[in-house]
């Protein structure tokens, strides 16, 4: 162990969609130092194999635990749905990770809801069994948001472009749905875009309840911060350009 990020909660994502979620985790956890790495220059993770994310994933997460965090954040849901089980049998620390908000959508009585997901996180079993266990009664959607997250990646999200894309994803289902899922971490952040596509109905994501789940995790397992000045956070990418880095912030510190 090498010890550079000693006692950080790593949050990993393909690329800059974690930060909707670590944005969530620094709200609830402001004493806890924060390294967030984002895989952008392997991004989009959600149309490759799942073989291919898995061991991304794998190589990725091996680097922190080797440089001493005490605990993981998967904070996309297509490595989560590929990588998880293989993560927990690997390594020691608590890994948290994250899945399409299905449930609080159905407790809270929606009954259409369309979930905008990777192509992979749509197909892989993990999906599958959540909508089979909460979509009783209810009429789960699955939209498989192709070319989103390149746009998104590249910062390029107030086009008419952007718009027609999501207009050909979504459009359909305008007025025929009463909620929306946001199944991949990167789609927090277009929730505007959406919303003028499909109107304003609820959106659910599952950035507050992954933030949760991680103090309790830590809780349980007597590694919360006991400081009381306010933790740091650094931004990494595979990407690593002074533009990415700007793009990771930009993304944190918005609205
Ligand atoms: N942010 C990711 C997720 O939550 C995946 C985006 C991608 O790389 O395809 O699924």
């Amino acid at each position: 162990m090498n010890g550079k990020y000693l006692n950080d909660i790593c949050v990993f994502d393909s690329g800059a969609g974690g930060i909707s979620v670590l944005r969530e985790i620094t709200r609830l956890l402001p004493h806890e130092d924060i390294v967030y790495f984002g895989d952008s220059a392997n991004a989009p993770y959600g149309s490759r194999t799942k073989e291919e994310v898995r061991e991304l994933t794998l190589n990725a997460i091996r680097h922190f635990v080797d440089e001493g965090v005490k605990a993981c954040v998967i904070a996309c849901n297509t490595a989560t749905s590929a990588a998880a089980p293989l993560l927990r049998s690997t390594f020691s620390i608590p890994i948290i990770g994250v899945e399409p908000a299905v449930k609080p959508a159905v407790l809270a009585g929606h009954r259409r809801i369309l979930v905008m997901a990777t192509e992979m996180t749509l197909r892989l079993e993990k999906f599958h069994r959540l909508a089979e266990k909460y979509g009783k009664g209810a009429e789960i959607i699955p939209v498989p948001g192709i070319g989103v997250v390149e746009e998104i990646e590249a910062g390029r999200t107030d086009t008419p472009e952007f718009h027609e894309l999501l207009e050909n994803l979504l459009g359909r289902y305008r007025g025929r749905v009463d909620a929306v899922v946001l199944g991949c971490t990167h789609y927090p952040f277009i929730r505007r875009q959406i919303a003028e596509v499909l109107g304003n109905i609820p959106f659910y994501d599952g950035g507050e309840g992954t933030a949760r789940e991680l103090k309790r995790r830590l809780d349980e397992n007597g590694i919360l911060s006991a400081r009381d000045r306010d933790g740091r956070v650094i931004f990494l990418s595979s990407r690593n350009t002074p533009e990415e880095i700007a793009l990771y912030r930009k993304f944190y510190g918005m609205p």
